[in-house]
Order: structure tokens, then C-alpha cells, then sequence
């Protein structure tokens, strides 16, 4: 069965993407010019998006990188764990978050409060993806930078994965429901 066969529907393409990070792109590398950011991901459906998006912000910088891990279970407004933490003193300096996916807000929330315990000059968030019908009661947070607005659906590829597979899609797409209800 190929990876195609189980995509509904094709919900941002290869060219939408490239295009909205190149724009992100010219406002990031204007944001950051002379702040020497260090640019965080947290592992690992950020990883596509990362490497695309770092060579478009044409500044001077330092990368780096998490692992959180869900502290029991799988449902994510399960507590999490720093299962790895950044090797970057991130005390003074200039943070820029890219994430995957803003779905409940749970990672993110707990990133940025992880992260603020450092003592960074600032953290903004970029994430590809923003699901705001999904956000968790009480979340506050914000993202500073997003490349898409999408529906409340399951979408994988660019990163994403259903069960681990589906990372290496090209584009983001709509899993068929039959996929994941059986
Ligand atoms: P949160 O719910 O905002 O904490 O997101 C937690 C994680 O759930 C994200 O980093 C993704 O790995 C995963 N996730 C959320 N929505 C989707 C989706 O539509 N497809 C694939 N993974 C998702
Ligand atoms: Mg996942």
C-alpha cells in the first residue's frame, strides 16, 4: 500500500509551502538581523520544516535542538518530560521556536515556560501549522510567526506522522479516516 493511497486530500502543496517560507523567510531575516538568534526545534516532526526554514533566514546564528517525551501515555494533555535538552546557554540570547504544529498548545506551552527558566533576551515562536480550533482551554499562548491557518483535521507529511510513517510526504496532506479509525 503507498503512502498516496491513504491521503484524502492534498491540503497545502510543495509549491505553497516553499513560497510561504520564503516570505517568512524575508520577515525572520529582517527580525533577526545582528541578534545572533538561537533557533530552537523540537524533534522531531519539526525536522522538514527546520531545515527548509533555517536557510531562509539569512542572518548569523546558532542551532539547536529538544526532545520532549510524554510523561504517561500517548494523549497529548499527558504531562511531558525534557527527554533531551538543549547543549546552547540560552541565558541572554535571542530564541526563535520553529515548530511543526500549534494543535492543543500543550508542547508548545511547556517548551516556552522550559525555555523562559534560562533567562533568554526573548522567545518568539514560528510554527508551520496552527489548528486554533484544537487549542486546550487556558492556553494563552500565541504564535509570533505562522505559515498556515488550517482546519481541525489530521493532517501528516512535512514532518508530521501518523504512528511514526508519513514524515517523508512532501507536501501536507488529509489522512483518509479509514486510516486511523480502524
Ligand atoms: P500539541 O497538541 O499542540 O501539544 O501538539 C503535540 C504534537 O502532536 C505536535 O507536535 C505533533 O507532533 C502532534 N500533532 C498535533 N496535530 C497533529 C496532526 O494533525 N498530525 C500529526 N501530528 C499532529
Ligand atoms: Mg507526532
Amino acid at each position: 500500500m503507498s503512502m498516496e493511497q491513504n491521503i484524502a486530500q492534498i491540503l497545502i502543496t510543495e509549491e505553497q509551502i516553499k513560497n510561504r517560507i520564503r516570505e517568512l523567510g524575508e520577515v525572520l531575516t529582517a527580525e533577526y538581523a545582528d541578534k545572533d538568534p538561537v533557533i530552537v526545534g523540537v524533534l522531531k516532526g519539526v525536522v522538514v520544516f527546520y531545515a527548509d526554514m533555517i536557510r531562509e533566514i539569512r542572518v548569523p546564528c546558532q542551532l539547536d535542538f529538544m526532545w520532549l517525551s510524554s510523561y504517561a501515555g500517548t494523549n497529548s494533555t499527558g504531562s511531558l518530560l525534557v527527554r533531551q535538552d538543549l547543549k546552547t546557554d540560552i541565558r541572554g540570547r535571542h530564541v526563535l521556536i520553529l515548530e511543526d504544529i500549534f494543535d492543543t498548545g500543550t508542547s508548545l506551552d511547556f517548551t516556552v515556560r522550559h525555555l523562559q527558566e534560562k533567562g533568554p533576551a526573548s522567545i518568539k515562536i514560528c510554527t508551520l501549522l496552527d489548528k486554533p480550533e484544537r487549542r486546550r482551554p487556558g492556553i494563552t499562548l500565541q504564535a509570533d510567526y505562522v505559515g498556515f491557518t488550517i482546519p481541525n483535521a489530521f493532517v501528516v507529511g512535512y514532518g508530521l506522522d501518523y504512528d511514526e510513517k508519513y514524515r517523508n510526504l512532501p507536501y501536507v496532506g488529509i489522512l483518509k479516516p479509514e486510516v486511523y479509525e480502524k
